[in-house]
């Protein structure tokens, strides 16, 4: 009887988060397909990145986001926003313009949607904020999911 309760638990939490995007399932592997080769392991960190830009724009490389946390420095916390502003097709940029990595999202307009789409799942709707930490309150910040 304690098996079967705990077997029905585990199926109950399993199809609850079925629909839920996460890291694992969702964002690791289009990101492998679309922002590894320039992001990967052999980028340098956001640290290095920062005191040698020209050099790694020139490598076409960008600061390394090849884990979990490295990615989601990006969203929160210490680089609040760059993804989002990065990402963005200009439906929330200031200038109305999309950020310059949406088109790596995809090679044409339909995927590209459908990939940011991903994203903005993944982030959450209403933590989809494009501002810098100074500006992020902590309602926003709660409403930024980034499921592992
Ligand atoms: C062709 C290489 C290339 C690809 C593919 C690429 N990027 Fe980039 N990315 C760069 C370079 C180079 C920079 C640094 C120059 C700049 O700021 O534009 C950068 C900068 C960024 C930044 C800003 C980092 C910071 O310092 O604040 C973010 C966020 C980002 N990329 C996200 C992504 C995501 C997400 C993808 C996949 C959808 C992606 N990029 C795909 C080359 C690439």
């Amino acid at each position: 009887m304690r098996m079967r309760f705990g077997l029905l638990g585990l199926i109950a939490s399993c199809t609850a988060s079925a629909d839920e995007v996460t890291y694992r399932n969702d964002i690791r592997p289009l990101w492998q397909q679309k922002c590894m080769a320039c992001h990967g392991e052999n980028a340098p960190s956001l640290a290095e990145f920062d005191e040698n830009k020209e050099k790694y724009k020139q490598m076409s490389l960008g600061p390394r986001m090849d884990s979990y946390a490295n990615l989601v420095a990006f969203v929160g916390w210490p680089d609040t926003g760059a993804l989002m502003r990065r990402l963005d097709d200009g439906t929330n940029t200031k200038d109305h313009k999309p950020g310059n990595m949406y088109e790596n999202l995809g090679t044409d307009e339909a995927e590209r949607q459908k990939n940011l789409a991903l994203f903005k799942a993944w982030v959450g709707e209403g933590g989809w904020f494009l501002g810098k930490l100074k500006e992020m309150d902590k309602a926003t910040l709660m409403k930024m999911k980034v499921a592992e």
